[in-house]
């Protein structure tokens, strides 16, 4: 569900026609819409109930500020996964107590710099983290509040680069050695470790590798109290899909996905965290670009916009498929041609979508490329000294820049001459 429908025959995100925003921003740029966003936030929440858990947005997902503030506003927590991460959150107005700090390389000055803010705890993923994180948290005279994240081993059904819950994955403590990774945590000075975290993969579109996990993570509060340690939390991370391609791929409901929750933890007498990123930030955006030329190779078309890799990553890297719309509604129904839409860069993995039946597009048309909210913009680059996408939302009626195109003075002057070469 996202609100992005055509008005007067004009793609609008909400009530702000795409064109005015290209002519006034030019092109590509990502508009995010702030219903979408909040709708999605409530859904998943709603989704809960009176187990009221503690919701912490994936910030990887999209680091806008503009985006974590409208999701802080409405009393979200953030999942962040680097100091740079943290200070965005910071900056966005997030209240350091509603903020967890993920990842499997924290180093020393991160946790330092948490630690003096003041987080609502860490997520560790070896034992060598928790013994530094004990050290520096002795240093500052503070404790750490710690969750290890226990890998359980399940494969999460997804693309091979965004799973993360097997074995074989850099990520968490191998599951068997949970018990005596709390029970060293449990002798370690600043150290508090009363929770447990997971996070199996992302676009995860089958509810069974989610069962099977949570179980085992129930299965595990009860084996760690047995041993006399105090689990007041389980931190069940993101992973939930959303529906790239339309009507074709309906991933679960966040309330079929909250059933399973109740189902296998239920009963532990736990609070329940999650780290949602996708589910809540890709439906909530689009990437719009506009075609510079159109060329026929045989029975294909090639339409060349200027939107490319280094905007939107997810197709070269991930086979990932996203819907392509036209702006201008009369191109729907009109003749379709099986099409490739490319961009400038000079890879020929620069592509956004391949062997799409598409409607027949001319030069100057403008596309969106939908569900483009999660992993978008924060993947994008500069490659081909192209400069970074601009970010836009949209509240209604009203529109903002949330952030600029970068100039090429911005880009280019990131560079210094050596000494020798001035
Ligand atoms: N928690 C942890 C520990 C994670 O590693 C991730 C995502 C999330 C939460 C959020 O997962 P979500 O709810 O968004 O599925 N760039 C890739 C996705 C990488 C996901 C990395 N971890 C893509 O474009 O598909």
């Amino acid at each position: 569900m996202h609100h992005f429908t055509y008005r007067d025959g004009v793609l609008h995100a909400e009530g702000v026609s795409l064109v005015t925003i290209a002519e006034e921003v030019g092109t590509p740029f990502y508009c995010y819409s702030t219903a979408t966003l909040v709708r999605h936030y409530q859904v998943f929440r709603d989704a809960f109930g009176d187990l009221d858990p503690l919701i912490c947005y994936a910030v990887k997902a999209n680091s806008n500020q503009a985006v974590i503030k409208t999701l802080g506003d409405l009393g979200a927590g953030m999942d962040v996964v680097s100091e740079g991460e943290l200070r965005r959150a910071l900056a966005a107005g997030v209240p350091a107590d509603r903020i967890i700090f993920a990842g499997v390389g924290k180093t020393r000055a991160e946790m330092s710099f948490a630690l003096e803010v003041g987080i609502r705890g860490f997520n560790v993923e070896s034992e060598a983290e928790v013994e530094a994180l004990s050290s520096v948290a002795t240093e500052l005279g503070k404790t750490a509040r710690v969750a290890f994240r226990v890998n359980p081993d399940v494969d999460p059904g997804t693309h091979e680069k965004i799973s993360t819950g097997k074995a074989e994955d850099k990520f968490g403590i191998a599951y068997e050695e949970a018990p005596r990774l709390y029970a060293r945590a449990a002798e370690l000075p600043g150290i508090n470790a009363d929770a447990i975290h997971m996070h199996i993969g992302s676009q995860i579109t089958d509810l069974a590798p989610f069962h099977k996990a949570f179980t085992l993570m129930g299965e595990l509060v009860s084996a760690l109290r047995a041993d006399n340690h105090t689990i007041t939390h389980v931190d069940l991370g993101g992973g939930l899909g959303v529906p790239y391609a339309g009507t074709n791929d309906i991933p679960p409901h966040p309330d079929e996905y909250a059933k399973v929750v109740r189902e296998t933890l239920g009963r532990h007498d736990v609070k329940i965290a999650f780290e949602p990123g996708r589910m809540i930030a890709a439906n909530a955006g689009i990437l719009i670009a506009r075609v510079i030329y159109t060329k026929d190779a045989g029975a294909k078309r090639f339409v060349i916009g200027d939107g490319a890799m280094n905007d939107l990553i997810r197709p070269t890297l991930y086979e990932a498929y996203h819907d392509i719309w036209p702006v201008a509604e009369e191109r729907c129904g009109g003749p379709e041609r099986i099409t490739d839409v490319v961009g400038p860069v000079c890879e020929t993995g620069d592509y956004l979508a391949r062997s799409r039946k598409l409607p027949e597009f001319k030069a100057g048309d403008l596309f969106a490329v939908m569900t483009a909210g999660a992993y978008g913009a924060v993947q994008a680059g500069t490659y081909n000294t192209r400069r970074l996408v601009p970010e836009v939302m949209v509240n209604r009626a009203d529109y903002a820049v949330v952030r600029p195109r970068q100039t090429y003075d911005e880009l280019i002057n990131l560079d210094r001459l050596a000494p020798w070469l001035e």
